[in-house]
C-alpha cells in the first residue's frame, strides 16, 4: 500500500515528489469512483473527520465535505461564525472541544499562517491545511496539478504561469511548490506591487507583461485580486488593473495556440478575466471544482493509512 511521508498535510513544502504522486495516482481511481452511479466506497468508515472552518469558503469546504461522505466517513462541521470562538474560546480550546467528541482528523482553514502547524505540535489527530492566510493551499494545488496533468500530461517540461495577486495568495506559494518539484518550468506575472520580492529564490521566473506571458506558457492560472487582504493601495484602481493585468476571451484566440486557462475561483469577473474568457473553451475552471472532491478523497484517505 502507498505510504505517504507526512502525518499532517500542512502544505506542499514537506511533501516529497513520491508523496505527490501518490495523491494524484490515487485521485485518479477516486475520480472512476465517483464517477459511478454509486458513488460511495467504504474505505473511512468509522473515521469521523471535523471540518473546522474559521475563513469562509464554498469550493473547499463542499469539496471536503463531499470527499469525506464519498468515503463513507462520519462529517462534522464548524464554522467560526455563530460558535463560542465569539465568545472569545481560543483555536486550541476549540479543537480540544472538537476532538473530546473523538474525532480522528481535522480539515481547517484560518486566516493565520501558521495555525495548522500550531495545531498539529498539540494534538493528535491528523490535520489536513485547507488553507492558512496568505501562506499555503496544498489541495488547491494537488487538485491544479491533478487537473493540468489530466488535460495535458505529465507536467515535467511544461510551462505554467501564476498570473495575478501573488503576494496574498496561499494558492501560489502551493502551486509553486508542487509544481517544480513536478519538474514544470513556472512564471508569476503581475504588478511589481503584487510580486514577493525575493520570489526568484523559489526558482520561479518573473514577469510584468501579460501578453508576453500568455506566449510564453502551456497554462495560464489567473488569480483573483484579494480585496480582503488588501490593507494598502497596490495599484490605483481595479479599472486600472484589469486594463493592464485582465485576461479576455479575444487574448488567448489571438495566441493561435492551444492554452489551458484556470482560476481557483472565486472569479472576481471583469477583473482578471471577463466572463467570456471565464466560460471559453480554454478555460478548465469547472474541471478543477470537480477534481478537487477526487483529490480530497485521495489526501483523507492516504493521511487515514499514517
Ligand atoms: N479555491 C478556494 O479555496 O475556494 P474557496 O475559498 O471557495 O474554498
Amino acid at each position: 500500500m502507498t505510504q505517504l511521508s507526512v502525518r499532517h498535510l500542512l502544505g506542499i513544502k514537506n511533501l516529497t515528489e513520491t508523496d505527490i504522486h501518490a495523491i494524484l495516482d490515487t485521485a485518479t481511481q477516486f475520480k472512476e469512483v465517483i464517477n459511478r452511479p454509486i458513488k460511495k466506497v467504504p474505505s473511512l468508515r468509522d473515521v469521523t473527520i471535523a471540518n473546522v472552518f474559521f475563513e469562509n469558503s464554498t469550493r473547499t469546504r463542499l469539496s471536503f465535505e463531499l470527499a469525506e461522505k464519498r468515503l463513507s466517513a462520519d462529517v462534522v462541521n464548524f464554522s467560526a461564525s455563530g460558535s463560542s470562538v465569539k465568545k472569545g474560546e481560543t483555536l486550541l480550546d476549540t479543537v480540544n472541544n472538537i476532538l473530546a467528541m473523538k474525532v480522528d482528523m481535522v480539515v481547517m482553514r484560518h486566516s493565520s499562517p501558521g495555525a495548522p502547524h500550531y495545531l498539529a505540535e498539540r494534538i493528535g489527530a491528523n490535520i489536513i491545511n485547507a488553507g492558512d492566510g496568505t501562506h499555503e493551499h496544498p489541495t488547491q494545488a494537488l487538485l491544479d496539478a491533478f487537473s493540468i496533468r489530466e488535460k495535458i500530461g505529465d507536467l515535467a517540461g511544461k510551462k505554467v504561469a501564476i498570473i495575478g495577486d501573488i503576494l496574498h495568495s496561499r494558492v501560489a506559494l502551493s502551486n509553486i511548490f508542487c509544481l517544480k518539484k513536478l519538474g514544470a518550468e513556472v512564471r508569476v506575472c503581475g504588478p511589481t506591487t503584487l510580486i514577493p520580492k525575493y520570489i526568484d529564490a523559489l526558482g520561479v521566473q518573473v514577469s510584468h507583461n501579460v501578453r508576453e506571458t500568455l506566449e510564453w506558457c502551456d497554462v495560464a492560472n489567473v488569480l483573483r485580486i484579494q480585496l480582503e487582504r488588501l490593507q494598502v493601495k497596490y495599484f490605483p484602481s481595479l479599472r486600472e488593473y484589469s486594463l493592464y493585468f485582465g485576461i479576455s476571451k479575444a487574448m488567448l484566440d489571438s495566441l493561435n495556440k492551444p492554452i489551458v486557462l484556470m482560476h481557483p475561483g472565486p472569479i472576481n469577473r471583469g477583473v482578471e478575466l471577463t466572463s467570456d474568457a471565464a466560460d471559453s473553451a480554454h478555460s478548465i475552471i469547472l474541471n478543477q471544482v470537480e477534481n478537487g472532491v477526487a483529490t480530497r478523497m485521495a489526501v483523507l484517505y492516504l493521511l487515514a493509512q499514517q
